[in-house]
């Protein structure tokens, strides 16, 4: 697919996607929420792609938030609209992808670019990077999905504290807090995402799938988690993974998941 505000380029069964307006810090308008839902849409649907990987082009920034020329004249309903739709497209899809996500913070991951890394599986960052949700310096609250996300991520409290201020934490306290889970140099950050993303392609891909419903499960109102696992489980016996898994370890052999 031809983008205007995005890279994304597959290869070893990994998708990179990179956002790509570096001028802007890779501020995210409607034009880059919509690509990025096509692109992790196609490569969530490839058979070519069994990890995604998020990067922001340029030296300063992952993400510096939503583009706030875009929404300055919004009214309530607009405002509404923007954080419905964006979620919609962007946060909840990414965070519900079968396939495993990594955010490859490159540098400012503010507003909602720290709510995109948030919204993806997990997250790691090289040393330059810098974290927060700086949205009520601007007079609004995070609308990506932040006020949920950064408690489950790093305890209320801090959460709390990230809001409130509207500061920005460094990467050995986005460490400390949980907020990513590996830093790494500039240079080692995409290195480490592809070795990191190595050892999941390594695995079932049918029974990550299943787990990654089961995680997720957790953190959605009105559903049962552990049914949820009991249930993704279950189902996992019914695969051929799960066969030439159990098998292979039998046979004291390594497994090639046929990812069915
Ligand atoms: N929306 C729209 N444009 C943005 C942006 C955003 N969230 N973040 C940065 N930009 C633009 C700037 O307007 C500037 O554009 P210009 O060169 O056309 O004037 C360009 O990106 C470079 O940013 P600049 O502010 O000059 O870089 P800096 O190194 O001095 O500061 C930041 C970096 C991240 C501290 C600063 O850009 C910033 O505070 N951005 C907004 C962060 C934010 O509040 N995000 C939450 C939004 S809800």
């Amino acid at each position: 697919m031809n983008y205007q505000n995005i890279l994304s380029n597959t290869s070893n069964g990994i998708t990179t996607i990179t956002i790509n307006r570096p001028n802007k810090l890779n501020a995210l308008n409607r034009d880059t929420i919509q690509e990025l839902h096509n692109a992790f849409d196609e490569a969530n649907t490839s058979s070519a792609t069994k990890v995604i990987i998020i990067t922001g082009s340029g030296e300063k920034a992952f993400v510096a938030g939503a583009d706030i020329s875009e929404f300055a004249d919004f009214d309530v309903k607009q405002g509404g609209k923007l954080a419905a739709k964006g979620q919609e497209l962007l946060f909840d899809f990414v965070e519900n992808l079968s396939t495993p996500v990594i955010a490859a913070v490159n540098g400012f991951a503010l507003g909602g670019g720290l709510e995109l890394a948030m919204a993806c599986h997990f997250r790691i960052a090289s040393t330059n990077a810098k974290m927060g949700l700086p949205e009520v310096s601007l007079g609004v609250i995070p609308g990506y999905g932040g006020t949920q996300r950064l408690p489950q991520l790093v305890g209320k409290g801090r959460a709390m504290e990230m809001v409130m201020t509207a500061g920005m934490i460094d990467v050995n306290q986005a460490l400390e807090y949980g907020l990513v889970n590996h830093v790494t140099s500039e240079d080692e950050l995409i290195p480490l995402a592809e070795k990191l993303a190595g050892k999941i392609m390594r695995n079932s891909s049918v029974a990550i799938k299943g787990a990654i419903k089961a995680i997720n499960a957790n953190y959605k109102d009105g559903v049962d988690g552990y049914k949820t696992e009991i249930k993704q489980f279950g189902k996992c016996f019914g695969t051929e993974d799960f066969k030439e898994g159990t098998t292979a370890f039998l046979e004291k052999r390594k497994a090639d998941f046929p990812g069915k």
